[in-house]
């Protein structure tokens, strides 16, 4: 559960007080626990550096051991650069060995490693009361508290136990609802609405973890104790029940705060995963930060772990901005970065900026009698723009040769594991000697018939009647097969004109415009990336369907009354479902 765990090689000198000098900032102990975690420690390092309170009234205190990877290094970097800033900093470390001598792999938790992790954060608790600090914040090293003002919102609080809930990339978070009589964890009716932000405040639970703050000024603190367990402990021995436990026996109620966003935790990977996976875990919450508007910005200090981008085996991986949207490509681009993914950015047609003559003259005509299923209009000339942006693309795979492309938009959302469920699906679909032109990544699935699957490939099906172009592989032939179509002279959306070449589009008449409709198309399921937001969602916007019609420069259309960008069910129980079984902890 926690990050962390020491046999205890101590540096430590005799604390000295660290009382409070600015009696509006009371002193503060920041604790830090830190095992395997060197690709997180500079963005949480960075987000404590950032923290909006004087750093002479604070004191850190950090502790690492049995590292695999480079997070000693990291934090002795750190502390060495900014020790001067803050009141003091100590730190302790303990190299070798690597692994407590019951533990099965780097993730393992035998007890020895929960009895160290409670004797840390009892030694740390030791500290800031012998240097007389009133207060003490706890936090773990995949905890990125992106909010500055974190700590004075939550000594607002005047609670002697209070956490900031954290958001995670599932339905995990640093506290529970309830608790069974043995200790265990109990769902209840309250903690999705808690996690989700349907109920804010700040309110009273049994189980707190991670990032929370103890006023030790408030007497009912003194008798709290990480270690030993209370004497009349029976519970699991994990670290933070045997807290839960020792609040529950001080008679100290611990909060949860959740009316502000203070920052993001990773989700725990399971016992038999590898480190490498907490990376990609990690990672995927950067993304989800992102995409909800947040960064994480790594120390003055120390520098991430140097990153090595690559075509994942594709021969080019492109990806399609509009020029006017310089917001969407930074993010599409660091997500890119950060999952190792290298890309080149297609300049999208901007189809606001050309007027109908423009497009005329580029031989575009509107396929006859074609009418936006939901909305009744014609085509917008951001679904123009759309359209020559693929085609650009389709035309340049023809012209260099491209035997196997990946295609993505900007406004991406992607799944965990993207880049190695995408190596994956490549190395299976090359093995099994699959005759395909392109497969979705991302799409809305429109029939709700189930899909044929394919034979020897994982998670691969035949595609039915879908909308969107998210993000797909495409083949040589494919884009071949694409361009022969000669689409530009009867135009329409290019996520209609795809079913229509695969022979799955329900129009007959629309069909009718092009022969050879016998393109192999298939999906992945589920799906690997989704759209970033939906119809009518605060933050959605669209360059396709908010514009203006193809021949007409004055009527502006909008999103209502269009349903291809509305929430997909399924997409939608897929990710709830993700949640659910991953909030079990
Ligand atoms: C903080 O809470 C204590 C009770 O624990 C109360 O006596 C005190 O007045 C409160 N302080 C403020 C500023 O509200
Ligand atoms: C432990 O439990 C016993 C029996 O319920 C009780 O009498 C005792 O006071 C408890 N000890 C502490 C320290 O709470
Ligand atoms: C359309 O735009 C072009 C420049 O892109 C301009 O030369 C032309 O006059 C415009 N036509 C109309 C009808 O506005």
């Amino acid at each position: 559960m926690a990050s962390s765990a020491v046999l205890l090689l101590l540096i430590f000198l005799l604390p000295g007080s660290l009382s409070a000098a600015d009696p509006s900032h009371p002193s503060l102990v920041i604790a830090i626990l830190a095992r395997n975690a060197a690709h997180a420690l500079p963005y949480t390092l960075g987000a404590l550096e950032r923290l909006d309170y004087p750093k002479e009234s604070i004191s850190v205190w950090c502790a690492t051991d049995h590292n695999e990877d480079q997070t000693s290094d990291v934090l002795q970097s750190w502390v060495e650069a900014v020790q001067s800033f803050y009141h003091s900093v100590e730190w302790t470390a303990q190299e070798t060995p690597w692994w407590y001598p019951q533990e099965t792999s780097p993730k393992h938790w035998p007890d020895e490693r929960y009895e160290h992790v409670m004797k840390l954060r009892q030694e740390a608790l030791k500290y800031a009361r012998d240097s007389k600090a009133d207060y003490i914040l706890f936090t773990d090293a995949d905890n990125v508290l992106t909010n500055h003002q974190t700590i004075q919102l939550l000594m607002a609080e005047n609670k002697t136990l209070v956490a900031p809930m954290l958001d995670s990339q599932t339905g995990f978070s640093n506290f529970w609802c309830g608790i069974t009589p043995q200790g265990f964890y109990r769902r209840t009716p309250d903690y999705f609405p808690t996690k989700n932000r349907q109920r804010t405040g700040c309110f009273p639970v049994p189980m707190v973890h991670s990032t929370f703050l103890l006023d030790l000024r408030k007497e009912e603190s003194h008798k709290l104790a990480f270690y030993p367990p209370h004497v009349n402990y029976t519970w699991t021995f994990d670290d933070i029940i045997v807290f839960a436990f020792s609040c529950l026996a001080s008679g100290v109620q611990g909060y949860i705060c959740n009316h502000h966003r203070y920052g993001f935790v990773n989700i725990p990977a399971p016992p038999h995963q590898e480190i490498e996976d907490d990376k990609l875990n990690f990672v995927h919450l950067m993304l989800e930060a992102m995409v909800e508007g947040y960064q994480f910005v790594s120390s003055r200090y120390v520098s991430p772990l140097p990153k090595y981008p690559d075509k994942m085996g594709f021969d080019e991986v492109f990806l399609i901005n509009l020029v006017r949207r310089p917001e969407r490509r930074e993010r599409m681009l660091r997500s890119l970065y950060e999952q190792e993914i290298s890309c080149r950015v297609m300049d999208a047609v901007d189809g606001s900026a050309l007027n109908s003559s423009d497009i005329k003259r580029m031989g575009v005509n509107l396929l006859l009698g074609f009418y936006d299923p939901f909305s009744g209009r014609t085509l917008t000339k951001g679904e123009v723009g759309c359209f020559l942006s693929h085609y650009k693309i389709w035309q340049e795979i023809v012209d260099k040769q491209l035997k196997v492309s990946l295609v993505f938009e900007d406004d991406v959302r992607f799944e965990s594991f993207f880049k190695r469920k995408m190596i994956r699906l490549l190395g299976e679909v090359r093995r099994a000697q699959l005759d395909w032109d392109l497969i979705y990544i991302g799409r809305k699935q429109v029939t709700t018939d189930p899909e044929k699957k394919v034979e020897n490939v994982q998670n691969l099906v035949v595609a039915e009647y879908s909308y969107w172009t998210l993000c797909y592989m495409i083949s040589l032939q494919g884009a071949q097969k694409l361009l022969n179509a000669e689409p530009l002279s009867k135009m329409l959306p290019v996520d209609e004109f795809l079913p229509i070449m695969a022979d799955t589009h329900p129009n007959e008449e629309y069909k009718s415009y092009f022969m050879n409709r016998n393109l192999r198309m298939f999906s992945v399921q589920p799906l690997l990336v989704f759209p970033t937001h939906y119809t009518g969602e605060p933050n959605w916007q669209s360059d396709t369907e908010t514009s203006t019609l193809w021949d007409d420069d004055n009527i502006r259309t909008d999103w209502s009354g269009s349903q291809k960008t509305m929430k997909d069910s399924r997409g939608d129980i897929h990710r709830v479902m993700q949640s659910a079984s991953r909030d079990e902890l």
